[in-house]
């Protein structure tokens, strides 16, 4: 099991099947948590399935403890895998568990889940049971976490029509569906899983699915305490099967904690912090609040899961206290940053090899497209707080071939741009690949998402989709933005000082916690994403008022400071600026 667990071939087979597996910790909490269920269970026997189950390391625990209290011989156990490698790892974990019936399937469980075929006799309780058939009353599983570009869309798509899901739907959604099918209701699930469902437009599908088939009980958000070696942040989901969808929302009682480090400055000196020796020992002490590790400082918050009228939307995880705090910002705020403004990605060529270059002057001269269509392109590298400094041009440029002709955008005739055309035909093969631009009726040397050539010109904040700190910038020059950036310009007849309160606004440490509270979509390394449907619901205030006045001159200051100084991000107004936006939105300075 070593090689498996350990080996560097093991890297890729593992991102292939999905498998990082459980760190003895964590599967010990998540069977602590199921095993006073099984032990309340009035069912004989109870029947237990791991559907992705590799060596069985999430079993044992569970046995282990079912062990303790006496009722190992009452219970049933069934895991699943593909891989034959897991094989001797299970039979020693398992082995000491001599009592129990138990039965490893070989086999790909979101097939057999589908379709219960070959493999029956499998799936069936010992006791004969015809109502026991298929069905489990627990539920223990980390399933694989495979990224939809591994997967395929084609697989995605597939998976998606076969469990009932629609939108952009992950493996382990998928997994979601088919364990609880085979469910018992009544029974329990406890899951680990990617915590991305929980606030992305993608889970929608699953998280009204689990709201229509569970009570759920718990959702702990592991955050970035790097539990795992996986790309993705992890939490753990569990719930009780419902008999039936409720009639109408029926409240949750869920609780949440969510874990997520902690950086501030003045960490080494704070006395607020208590001492655990993990991550999951935190979680068990379940308290609110600072927690110092041997990896720093972990911040613990915990309340009751907010899951709205409509459980498809984003599950809220605050506390009572962060939910009053949301609640001041948004009754304060005067509308939206989309009321007044729209917010969208950049450009995206789907060959930027071709497109985008920063030695277009090293080419022979026959084919260095001509200036006019050559564009300073700002991409994620440019990205600092507040502007551009004047004496720094974007790295790269980009070969921009669309413009307006009586207000529609086109491709431009290639004819008038005899280089620019020689460069292009000789990447022609290359852009004719893109078949998807073809078939939509465009042409070949077309960038994909060109955007609105007319747009490039307006005042714009520019902010990278990914950045630890809000680095929104202004931009005056009409550069083109790259697809890893976004761009916010001003709807039509809105004064063009209100960009400065919008500037002011999403770079404030108000914001930042709004940010997190509100969409709770962090990543590794304190890391944010900043995209469209967060940047677009931020809070903006009354732009008439004095302290909006106030935020539009600070930001207009600290813009023409940072462009003439080539000042650091950190300009010495930052802290004035914050205790004016937390005035605007009727807050004191330490709220
Ligand atoms: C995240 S690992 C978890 C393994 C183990 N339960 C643990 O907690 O350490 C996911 C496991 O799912 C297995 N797997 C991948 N695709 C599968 C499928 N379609 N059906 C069942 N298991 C699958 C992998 O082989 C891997 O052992």
């Amino acid at each position: 099991m070593k090689s498996l667990r350990m080996s560097k071939t093991g890297t890729t087979r593992r991102k292939i099947m999905g498998a990082h597996y459980t760190p003895r910790p964590l599967a010990d909490f998540l069977a602590d948590r199921l095993a006073c269920k099984a032990r309340d269970s009035h069912q004989t026997p109870v029947r237990i399935l791991d559907p992705a189950c590799g060596d069985g390391i999430l079993l044992e625990s569970l046995l282990t403890r079912l062990q303790d209290s006496g009722i190992l011989h009452h219970c049933e156990v069934v895991g699943v895998d593909p891989d034959p490698l897991v094989l001797p790892g299970w039979e020693r974990r398992m082995g000491r568990f001599g009592e129990v019936h138990r039965q490893l399937v070989r086999g790909d469980f979101l097939d057999i889940a589908a379709t219960r075929r070959g493999e029956t006799e499998l799936w069936q309780s010992r006791s004969g049971d015809p109502t026991l058939e298929h069905a489990f009353d627990i539920v223990i599983a980390n399933p694989p976490y495979v990224r939809t570009q591994l997967l395929g869309a084609k697989k995605a798509q597939q998976l998606a029509v076969r469990y009932g899901l629609t939108g952009r739907i992950d493996l382990y959604h998928a997994f979601l569906v088919g364990a609880t099918e085979i469910m018992r209701a009544g029974g329990y699930m406890g899951i680990i899983t990617s915590n991305r469902f929980l606030s992305t437009a993608g889970g929608s599908a699953i998280r009204g699915y689990l709201a229509r088939n569970y009570e759920i009980e718990e959702v702990i958000d592991l955050g970035d305490t790097k539990l795992f070696d996986a790309a993705v942040l992890p939490a753990i989901f569990i719930g009780r099967r419902r008999q039936e969808a409720p009639m109408r929302r029926a409240r949750t009682r869920a609780q949440f904690i969510k874990v997520y480090s902690h950086r501030d400055r003045g960490a080494k000196t704070r006395d607020d912090t208590r001492p655990t020796t993990g991550i999951m020992e935190m979680v068990k002490d379940g308290k609110p609040g600072l927690y110092r590790t041997s990896h720093g400082l972990f911040n613990l918050t915990s309340g009751e899961l907010i899951i709205g009228r409509d459980p498809t939307k984003i599950w809220s995880l605050t506390s009572r206290e962060e939910a009053a705090w949301l609640r001041r910002v948004r009754d304060a705020a005067f509308g939206l940053f989309e009321d007044v403004a729209v917010v969208r990605v950049g450009i995206k060529t789907t060959a930027d090899d071709v497109f985008i270059r920063s030695d277009w002057n090293t080419l022979p001269p026959k084919i260095r497209p001509e200036p006019e269509l050559l564009r300073d392109l700002l991409t994620h590298e440019d990205a600092r707080r507040w502007t551009v400094p004047g004496t720094a041009h974007p790295s790269a440029l980009v070969l921009y071939p669309h413009e307006v002709s009586r207000g529609r955008r086109r491709p431009v005739d290639l004819e008038r741009y005899p280089r620019a055309k020689a460069y292009l035909e000789s990447n022609r093969k290359r852009l004719q690949r893109r078949e998807y631009v073809l078939n939509a009726g465009r042409r070949w040397y077309e960038i994909w998402v060109p955007q609105n050539p007319d747009a490039w010109a307006a005042p714009k904040i520019v902010f990278p989709d990914i950045s630890p700190s809000p680095r929104f910038y202004l931009d005056l020059e009409g550069y083109v933005v790259n697809g890893d950036c976004y761009w916010i310009t001003l709807r039509p007849g809105v004064p063009r000082n209100i960009i400065y309160l919008l500037l002011a606004l999403a770079n404030s440490s108000l914001m930042t916690r709004f940010h997190d509270l509100a969409f709770n979509n962090k990543l590794y390394s304190a890391r944010r994403r900043y995209i469209t449907q967060y940047v677009a619901k931020y809070p903006c205030s009354d732009p008439g008022s004095p302290h909006s006045q106030k935020l539009i001159a600070l930001a207009r200051q600290m813009v023409r400071e940072t462009k003439r100084d080539d000042q650091s991000e950190d300009h010495p107004l930052h802290a004035e600026l914050d205790v004016v936006v937390q005035r605007t939105f009727g807050l004191e300075p330490a709220e």
